[in-house]
């Protein structure tokens, strides 16, 4: 059996720390040796509880660490790029979360920096690893639902991030809706030719005076002919919600949320479930764990990893041609 994969980790706030705990708890094939965090009572904390061996602030030290063969980029957004260009510099294999860059332009430039050192990128669309959206994507490819006709996604946050990270964001497009972008990408497996929004902003006015939406739905159409429709928004009351329909002439799946109990609660007055799990980090901790695995085997096999930069770039180009829609209030296209 080859040793697990040396990773360090680069930014250890929400999302770094649930990695930290996926590798530690639920991937054997992957260890982590180090982690840096600019605020370094964040990188000590996230060291102590998940027994790194090393905390540092410069994440150059880890991308620089001898020992260390991949890095895990969970730091800022506005972070990405260039800590990707750094790490293939230092021939490291690179997970990043999404979106790679809040440009197409950086976005570019990482992408390329990886492909030209020969090192492995692969995007957090963790989504992809989720056993409820592979069985659609089975449903579509196997020909058990005819040909798809059209794709509906529903994705609502429970709560909107704090109004900081909203600001560093890059918007909703390329934050928040960059997974149903990639999900629409998976699902239909072929790519978007033109894309409508309708926006609003109608959780906080705080996102609207930093520039941004909470409300948004996306009519898209694929060179397959799919017809997908996305619906955004930065707070269900209810939790997180994460539907999917496929649609197609031999008939159609569907798959509903995941709830922490499968009890239902009959009375007199009503029939009652408990609220779906309420966020990303307990809803997808499967897909976590199997993203991260597969990409320390596909390391260590020396194979492709399953989700690429030019997924990432592909499912930023969207985000663009979405937010040019809304500014612009007509279809962009996107051949
Ligand atoms: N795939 C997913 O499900 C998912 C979920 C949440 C966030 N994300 C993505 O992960 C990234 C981080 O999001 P978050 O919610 O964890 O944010 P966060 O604000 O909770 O954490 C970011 C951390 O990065 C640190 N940091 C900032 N600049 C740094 C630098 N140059 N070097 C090292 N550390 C640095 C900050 O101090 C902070 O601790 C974002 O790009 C976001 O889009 C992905």
């Amino acid at each position: 059996m080859s040793s697990p994969l040396a990773l360090g980790l680069i930014g250890a706030g929400r999302i770094g720390q649930v990695h930290a705990s996926t590798i530690v708890t639920r991937v054997p094939g992957a260890r982590l040796l180090a982690v840096a965090d600019v605020n370094l009572d964040a990188a000590r904390a996230c060291a102590a509880r998940f027994a790194i061996p090393k905390a540092v602030v410069d994440p150059l030290e880890v991308i620089n660490d001898p020992a260390i063969t991949a890095v895990m980029i969970c730091s800022l957004t506005s972070t990405h790029a260039t800590l990707i260009e750094a790490a293939a510099r230092a021939g490291k294999h690179i997970f990043c979360e999404k979106p790679v860059a809040l440009n197409i332009e950086d976005t570019d430039r990482a992408v390329a920096a990886a492909d030209t050192a020969g090192v492995q990128l692969q995007i957090g669309f963790n989504r992809r690893f989720d056993a409820n959206y592979a069985r659609v994507r089975k449903a579509v490819t196997s020909g058990e639902i005819g040909k798809p006709y059209m794709l509906h996604i529903i994705s609502r946050d429970p709560a909107p991030p704090p109004i900081e990270y909203v600001r560093g964001s890059g918007g909703l497009f390329a934050d928040m809706t960059i997974h149903d972008f990639d999900m629409a990408r998976f699902l239909t497996g072929s790519e978007a030719v033109e894309i409508y929004t309708q926006t609003d902003v109608n959780v906080d006015p705080a996102i609207g005076e930093a520039g941004d939406i909470d409300t948004a739905l996306c009519l898209i159409r694929f060179a397959n002919g799919i017809i997908a429709t996305i619906d955004n928004c930065r707070k269900a009351v209810y939790g997180y919600d994460q539907r999917v329909e496929m649609f197609g002439s031999g008939g159609a799946i569907s798959i509903g949320n995941n709830y922490p109990n499968s009890a239902t609660l009959s009375t007199a007055e009503s029939i009652h479930t408990d609220l779906p799990l309420n966020f990303f980090m307990h809803r997808y901790v499967e897909a976590y764990a199997a993203e991260i695995e597969e990409f320390a085997a596909a390391i260590s096999a020396g194979k492709p990893v399953p989700v690429t930069g030019h997924d990432g770039r592909a499912a930023f180009a969207l985000a663009m041609a979405a937010k040019q829609s809304m500014l612009e209030k007509r279809p962009v296209s996107l051949v």
